[in-house]
């Protein structure tokens, strides 16, 4: 790993140029389309959430967005989503230095974080700083299939209620 950039970006700061990579960095990971890519980001990304990439040669290698106001009880709560790898540089360790990263600017910035995820990758994130929240301790206000998992960075007192997906 040599020569990365750490990119923070705020959605209201992106330039059609930062988009545009974005767009085809995603769409190179999940093959859905560049307009179903921009939907989905107009859709649930607001001004204030973040972009945050690691990038290399100025191509982008790994990839995130941090989505705040998720939870309608904890307001410190950032919903990291879209954790992702270009396919050539997995294994070399982007994802978690992605997420190392993630958590120390979401601590300074007094506030927690939690994912998304299907069961195989409980154990990377497990490593990574983050819990399985139980079922019973959430409440989603929106719909998600039965092979997913929340995993957050602290246990919760009280039940997390999650307002938009992220
Ligand atoms: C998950 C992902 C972000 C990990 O990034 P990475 O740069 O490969 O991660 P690291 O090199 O830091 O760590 C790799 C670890 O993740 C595990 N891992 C990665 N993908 C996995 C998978 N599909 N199933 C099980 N484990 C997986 C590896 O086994 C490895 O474990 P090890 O440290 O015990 O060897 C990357 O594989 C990816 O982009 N996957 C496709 C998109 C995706 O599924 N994103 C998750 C959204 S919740």
């Amino acid at each position: 790993m040599k020569n990365f950039r750490i990119n923070f970006l705020a959605h209201k700061d992106i330039t059609k140029k930062d988009l545009t990579s974005i767009l085809r960095f995603k769409d190179n990971v999940w093959s859905y389309g560049i307009e179903s890519q921009f939907s989905w980001i107009k859709k649930n990304i607001s001004n204030n959430d973040i972009h945050v990439y690691i990038s290399q040669k100025r191509e982008i290698v790994a990839y995130a967005n941090l989505i705040d106001g998720v939870s309608t009880n904890l307001n410190n709560l950032v919903g990291i989503g879209n954790i992702s790898v270009l396919e050539k540089f997995r294994g070399n360790g982007y994802g978690s230095i992605l997420i190392k990263i993630i958590l120390f600017y979401l601590k300074t910035h007094k506030k927690d974080a939690i994912l998304i995820c299907k069961k195989n990758l409980i154990s990377f994130y497990k490593k990574n700083g983050f819990k399985v929240i139980k079922p019973l301790n959430l409440h989603l206000n929106f719909p998600v299939s039965d092979d997913n998992y929340f995993m957050a960075n602290f246990i919760s007192p009280q039940i997390v209620e999650l307002s938009k997906t992220f």
